[in-house]
């Protein structure tokens, strides 16, 4: 019980840790160098997983009086065409509502269960256990028009973990047929995601797999302080929109030890999303690890400190990669990227601020999402597509403040290159292809200082 409780306190410790790392730097110089800002940032992954091993093990030897609601004992039958619904609804009712609950799926059983909001605020120390399989149903025909872009959303949550060995199925195969991306001749429609957080704080989700999710597997949005370690994300890489992990409007997200294989992005942080820490990221195939896309329809997009360190890419469509509309404005500000291992991938290294995933084309315009302070770090290995590196910018908001340190990326064929356009930076250690062109902005001016020095002499 002691142990316990010293736990308890280093939770709460880790949160307060979290949020005050999250306000430190808010309002402060922008302009320090990410180095600086960012070094603090790494702390937040140490001494991180005995506690949750205690989270587990304190239910497990039935220690600490757990209120354990099985969906078994509400009525769920568990072969996996049975309506599971209202058992699941039942048992969270039940577990939501009494302190110490373990809301129990248990394992060697599947579940098929609708749209479903599971709604907090619930009593303190619930824990969500998923050993089984959940299912969606899988006609598009059917679904709940109430929840069209949603499966299981878990909203207003405070201090939970979800954890097990469990599967989160969305049955998608017929929504991605259904998909105009798919076949130009059917409409566009949204498509639920499979598990979304939402509104929640002091999160931590441990182990789960989610596959063939309808569209984006797994979303945390308008969170703070989440922690996701194990999970697999699951997906034919031909499946559409299907992001593995897909961050919006949230603060102080940690995802670590996540091996993810999709139709879509492995990872896509989007618009008010700050302080996010990906570490041990296995990534293929799928679009890559996204920031954006931001500035869509000439809206504003904010992404602040992000950290990718220690990741694994093959066969991804892209690397690591920023993308923003044409029209938008806001930044991408502070973003460092290390110790990146590349395999047959296509674009590796890419900022595109022409990004347009429309039916019909985009136009340049004078607005766009600013990009500055993004830093490259040992990233290497092998490019598919010939331009290993591209920073296509804007000609009116260029892209300041892009570092390279210690980078090769080698196509096949020996002719890998480096593309820029509006696009300013410092190289630094060994970088291949070489990426003068970053500098080359620099360059012209100092040109220009000589010229005219050149002149008053004459
Ligand atoms: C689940 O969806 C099916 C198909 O729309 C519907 O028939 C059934 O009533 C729903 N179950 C619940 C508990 O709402
Ligand atoms: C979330 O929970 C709080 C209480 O903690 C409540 O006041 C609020 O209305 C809830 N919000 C939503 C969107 O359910
Ligand atoms: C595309 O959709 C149309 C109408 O929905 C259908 O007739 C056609 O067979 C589909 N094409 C493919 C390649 O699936
Ligand atoms: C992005 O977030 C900001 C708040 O940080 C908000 O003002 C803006 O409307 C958001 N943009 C979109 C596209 O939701
Ligand atoms: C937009 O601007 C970029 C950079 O100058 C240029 O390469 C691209 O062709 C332009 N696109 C359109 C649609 O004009
Ligand atoms: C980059 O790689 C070098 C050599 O492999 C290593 O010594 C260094 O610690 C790495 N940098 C970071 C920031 O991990």
């Amino acid at each position: 019980m002691v142990k316990t409780n010293t736990k308890i306190i280093f939770i709460l410790f880790f949160v307060f840790l979290l949020e005050s790392l999250g306000s430190a730097h808010d309002g402060g110089k922008i302009n320090i160098l990410e180095e600086e800002i960012l070094s603090d940032f790494d702390d937040i992954f140490y001494n991180e997983d005995e506690d949750e091993d205690e989270i587990f093990d304190v239910w497990r030897n039935g220690r600490g009086n757990k209120n354990l609601v099985n969906v078994d004992t509400c009525g769920a039958v568990g072969d996996g065409t049975s309506d599971d619904t209202k058992a699941f609804e039942d048992a969270w009712k039940e577990a939501c509502s009494k302190r110490r609950s373990v809301f129990m799926v248990p394992s060697g059983r599947t579940y098929l269960v609708n749209a479903t909001k599971f709604n907090g605020p619930c009593a303190n120390g619930l824990i969500i256990q998923i050993d089984g399989t959940i299912v969606a149903p899988s006609d598009p025909e059917n679904w709940d028009p109430k929840s069209p872009k949603a499966w299981l959303v878990f909203s207003n949550l405070t201090g939970v973990t979800f954890q097990g060995n469990g599967i989160i199925d969305g049955s998608g195969s017929k929504w991605w047929e259904a998909s105009c991306k798919k076949n130009k001749s059917n409409a566009c429609k949204s498509a639920p995601r499979a598990l979304t957080i939402d509104l929640s704080s002091g999160i931590r989700v441990k182990g789960l797999t989610f596959q063939n999710s309808q569209q984006m597997h797994f979303v945390i949005s308008r969170s703070n302080s989440v922690r996701v370690n194990g999970v697999k994300v699951s997906s034919p890489g031909d499946s559409p929109n299907t992001d593995g992990i897909h961050i919006s409007e949230s603060t102080n997200v940690v995802l670590q030890d996540c091996k993810i294989g999709t139709g879509d992005d492995c990872i896509s942080i989007v618009n008010a999303s700050s302080n996010i820490k990906m570490k041990n990221i296995y990534c293929g195939p799928g679009h890559g690890i996204s920031i954006g896309s931001l500035g869509k329809d000439e809206s504003i997009g904010v992404v602040n400190r992000v950290v990718l360190d220690t990741a694994y890419l093959k066969g991804t469509t892209n690397g690591l990669r920023i993308k923003t509309w044409q029209g938008g404005s806001g930044y991408v500000r502070t973003v460092r990227f290390q110790n990146v291992q590349m395999e047959d991938v296509s674009n590796p290294i890419i900022i595109d601020q022409f990004y347009c995933d429309s039916q019909k084309p985009c136009q340049n315009q004078t607005s766009a999402v600013e990009i500055s302070e993004v830093l490259y770090r040992n990233v290497s290995g092998t490019t598919k597509s010939k331009k290993a590196m591209k920073f296509a910018c804007s000609d009116t908001v260029p892209c300041s403040h892009i570092t390279l340190d210690n980078v090769n990326l080698e196509a096949r064929d020996g002719t890998a290159e480096v593309y820029c356009n509006s696009a300013t930076g410092i190289i630094a250690g060994y970088v291949h292809p070489e990426a003068e062109c970053l500098n080359s902005n620099d360059k012209k001016i100092e040109q220009e200082i000589e010229e005219c020095n050149v002149h008053d002499e004459l």
